[in-house]
């Protein structure tokens, strides 16, 4: 049973030539942190990946300390504790898969770096199951524990509805509307699983105007040479 087909919406980073709308991806790192970081893992994001993208140096090193990573042996073979670099991965709320079910009725919350490759309908997916939350349709019986969204496969989903207006606080003062924060997580999840994206599209057109150059200079050299026997 497939779900619903989601709308196609107009992402700014959808034509040839747009890159990611950064500012959204800075916004939708605060709602993964706030909010699905509580239980989706983010494991091919390290910290250095976020600088220069959303976050400074500066603020990605800050983030990074505040939380505290297992490292080790040292040299009495001992494991300890010390603050996250820039070079650690993203914390994950559950040691283990086990872990995670055992947390959420024996659902297991996905890893999110590449959902947004792995689902159909990407961005537009994420964005639509956000926000696609409703009550079951008469005649449709939903387990205890589980939830409706027409836009998941099979209609019932363990995972609640969990944006809400007003959630988060963004600091540059946009509205935190439950649609918003769909959209700016969404963007920073797109970002997640192409962290390349930006730069492929800079060097796709610099490709096309070398190449382009180089081929208009071979046809007059061409003409050029051949003019005589022509
Ligand atoms: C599943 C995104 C927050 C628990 C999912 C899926 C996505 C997603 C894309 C996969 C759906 C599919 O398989 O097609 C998000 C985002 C969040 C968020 C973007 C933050 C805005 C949370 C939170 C929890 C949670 C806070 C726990 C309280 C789960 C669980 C599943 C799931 C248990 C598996 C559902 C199932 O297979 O029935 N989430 N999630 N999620 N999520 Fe979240």
């Amino acid at each position: 049973d497939e779900g619903l087909h989601p709308a196609s919406y107009p992402w700014p980073h959808s034509g040839i030539l747009d890159t990611f709308d950064h500012a959204s991806i800075r916004r939708g790192y605060q709602v993964y942190r706030e909010v699905c970081a509580a239980c989706h893992s983010l494991d091919r994001i390290a910290w250095r990946n976020l600088v220069g993208v959303s976050h400074t140096a500066d603020e990605t090193r800050a983030m990074a300390e505040e939380v505290e990573y297992t490292d080790g042996p040292d040299a009495q073979g001992e494991m300890f504790q010390r603050p996250g670099k820039l070079a650690d991965y993203m914390p994950a709320p559950y040691p283990n898969e086990e872990a995670a079910r055992a947390s959420n009725g024996g659902a297991y919350p996905p890893d999110l770096s590449l959902i947004v490759k792995a689902r159909h309908g990407g961005a537009d997916y994420i964005f639509s199951l956000l926000t696609g939350y409703i009550d079951p349709p008469a005649g449709v019986e939903i387990r205890e524990g589980m939830n409706y969204n027409p836009y998941f496969p099979g209609g019932a989903i363990s995972m609640a509805r969990v944006l809400f207006d007003g959630l988060v606080e963004y600091e540059d003062g946009t509205p935190a509307t439950t649609s918003q924060m769909a959209k700016d997580v969404a963007s920073f999840l797109s970002w997640a699983a192409e962290p390349e994206h930006d730069e492929r599209k800079k060097i796709g057109i610099k490709a096309v105007i070398i190449f382009s150059s180089l081929f208009t200079m071979s046809l007059v050299l061409k003409r050029f040479k051949w003019n005589t026997i022509k």
